[in-house]
């Protein structure tokens, strides 16, 4: 049963795709007040109730105890101290209901902070649709909230394949020389992907002639070996006379403003760029037909990225902060002074107030940014998104966006941003899955041996025995960290048999993940969904259900050979190696200690369960999916 509150004149995010009938907020049932422009709801939690939700955010699956922040944020430490991360993903399941909150711009969610047994949560505006969602389990509470919502984007068969990335492969012979050692390694692989290097000076829409001369036999010759190239696509829009797009988008006034109607001007990785209004339909129509010069080319599978929208600097924030230095210049700074200049250059970037600069044109008026900004990367995605389902179908392109909100679920995938190669980072992946899923992403998944900072071999075989379950398996890091290939390490071939028990397992992962979104339920649990009064199961954070037939429980400790699991009933412990089951043992409801080496992926078979696998192969088109053998107890 879903009931729907509504206030003032709610911008139309695109979110859900059923209208119910609204109801006023007098009669909205939980404790509410409107307050200096801002909607305030509070309610009580239970003692032990557990917090679910808010999809990709930072610390646990149970998210009580914290503050949190709806606001797409563009921030690459992703430490226990934030708020924000990415995604706004306004679903909660608490008070008893699910509860969606269908508004653009800042929600603060103090989920039993300032009081243990208090949620307070503050929507910064007064127009908006809350949807309040009974359900007798959370899982049902989730299924009905994803109804609403609409069926998850899918992906080509091919994007469950494991990616190899790198800011950035800096030409066509770096990337012949990934796929080369992938090979001798006999690692499978299935894309690379190419970071903003590939381009002509990080024009979005173009490709650098001199590090890809003839682009089109070069995407040709790697389609041969069945594989795929996916190149990331950033959201600004290169400022720079005799460059196609951004003169049309200038021409056009496609660009978002200022306050004054001129074009607001944000510095990226290319300078200054102008931003695309893509909350206008005629924009983001513009902006996806963009994407056939790449199409056209034979590429099927993308990354957008930059689109919180990530600004490093306002034209008029530098200008401010050079005006700072100028009039310091020549002066002795006392410590105060000191701070003063160092904090106005070390605020550039992200800044509330170029924030609040910035202006849409909704409906012929202009909008100020902070009212719409969660909606900005999810609608580049549906600019994607729309060109892809018009011009070749459903399930058709690769696609996965940084930012995103919940609406984007039907247009494409996300990855978990700027992450860091530590072991925290295994199970803060592991805690966002369940948690994203509720919102509607099913296709997703983190950078795996982490972004930033340099990975030790042991760090990315753990991060990858974790990242075999999730749909994207993309390896990703950052520029000036330690090469992060999986042959570039000592015994490759440890690395050969973590990935080669992806391939094996794709049927079954495809097949979930198919199951999911055709069903609006989730691909990955919490273990309290499936246990909810077994007291072990209701708390445990470092293990996941997978499908209706998998418990899973990666090891995220250094020098650790094994690790404590919880099996909350009896459950076959089986090790996967390569082609080899390593091991197969039923053990009982209750705690255990299992090893794992580090070429193995453990996995819990459900009593009476079965799942399919097939041979490995080196690439998703060359496995033979009808062949499988069945892994059962
Ligand atoms: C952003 C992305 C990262 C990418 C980098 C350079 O930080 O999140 O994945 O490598 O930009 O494009």
């Amino acid at each position: 049963m879903i009931r729907r509150f509504t206030s003032g004149k709610p911008t139309v995010t695109g979110a859900v795709i059923r209208r119910l009938p609204a109801e006023n907020t007098d009669r909205f049932p939980f404790a509410h007040r409107f307050e200096s422009g801002c909607f305030v709801f509070s309610f009580p939690l239970r003692k032990d109730e557990i917090v679910y939700g808010l999809g990709e955010a930072p610390r646990g699956i149970n998210k009580r105890g914290w503050l949190y922040r709806s606001w797409c944020s563009d921030d690459p430490f992703h430490t226990e101290n934030k708020q924000a991360l990415y995604g706004a993903h306004n679903f909660l399941i608490a008070g008893g209901c699910g509860i969606f909150i269908d508004f653009p711009a800042e929600i603060r969610w103090d989920l039993g902070y300032t009081h243990a047994d208090e949620a307070v949560i503050r929507l910064d505006g007064e127009d908006f649709d809350i949807y309040l969602i009974r359900g007798e389990t959370p899982r049902k509470i989730v299924r009905e909230f994803r109804a609403l919502i609409g069926k998850s984007y899918l992906p080509p068969f091919w994007g469950l394949g494991y990616q190899q990335s790198r800011w950035s492969y800096p030409n066509a012979e770096a990337v012949r020389n990934v796929i080369r050692g992938y090979e001798e390694a006999g690692i499978p692989l299935d894309a690379v992907c190419l970071d903003i290097d590939y381009m002509e000076r990080y024009k979005s829409f173009t490709v650098s002639e001199e590090a890809f001369p003839d682009f089109e036999s070069f995407v040709g010759e790697i389609k041969a070996q069945d594989l795929h190239l996916v190149p990331i696509i950033d959201a600004g829009v290169k400022k720079e006379d005799g460059y196609g797009v951004y003169e049309e988008g200038r021409e056009k006034r496609y660009f978002c403003k200022n306050a004054d109607g001129s074009d607001f001007e944000g510095g990226v990785w290319p300078g200054l760029v102008g931003f695309p209004d893509f909350l206008r339909p005629e924009v983001r129509k513009w902006f996806g037909e963009k994407y056939r010069f790449l199409t056209d080319k034979g590429i099927d599978g993308f990354w957008n990225d930059m689109n919180e929208p990530a600004i490093f600097y306002s034209a008029a924030g530098l200008k401010n902060a050079m005006e700072k230095a100028a009039s310091f210049n020549g002066q002795e700074l006392d410590l105060s002074k000191f701070f003063e200049l160092k904090d106005v250059f070390a605020r550039l970037d992200n800044n509330p107030d170029d924030y609040a600069a910035i202006r849409h044109e909704l409906d012929g008026k202009l909008i100020e940014h902070p009212r719409v900004h969660n909606l900005y990367g999810a609608s580049m995605t549906r600019a994607a998104g729309e060109f892809f389902e018009k011009e070749f179908g459903p399930e058709k392109i690769l696609l996965y966006s940084r930012a995103s909100c919940v609406g984007a679920h039907r247009y494409g995938g996300i990855w978990f941003g700027d992450n860091a190669s530590w072991w925290s980072h295994i199970l803060l992946c592991l805690k966002m899955l369940p948690s994203v899923n509720m919102c509607g992403f099913l296709y997703c998944g983190a950078d795996l041996g982490g972004f930033n900072d340099n990975v030790t071999r042991d760090l990315l075989l753990r991060f990858l025995a974790l990242g075999v379950f999730t749909p994207l398996m993309r390896n990703h890091s950052a520029l000036g960290t330690r090469d992060q290939e999986c042959y570039r390490f000592d015994q490759p071939e440890d690395f050969r048999d973590i990935i080669q028990v992806r391939y094996r397992l794709i049927p079954y992962l495809y097949g979930t993940l198919r199951r999911a979104a055709d069903e609006n339920d989730m691909m990955f649990r919490p273990l309290s969904f499936d246990y909810p009064d077994d007291p072990i199961a209701r708390e445990c954070e470092t293990q996941l259900m997978l499908g209706e037939e998998l418990m899973i429980a990666p090891v995220y400790e250094q020098n650790a050979s094994g690790r404590a699991v919880y099996l909350p009933e009896d459950m076959c412990f089986i090790k996967l190696s390569g082609e080899r089951v390593v091991s197969k043992e039923v053990l009982p409801r209750g705690l255990h200690y299992v090893p794992v080496a580090l070429n193995e992926v453990p996995l819990f078979l459900k009593k009476g369960k079965s799942i399919p696998l097939c041979r490995p192969a080196l690439r998703t088109a060359q496995l033979d999916t009808e062949k499988t053998e069945l892994l059962s107890w």
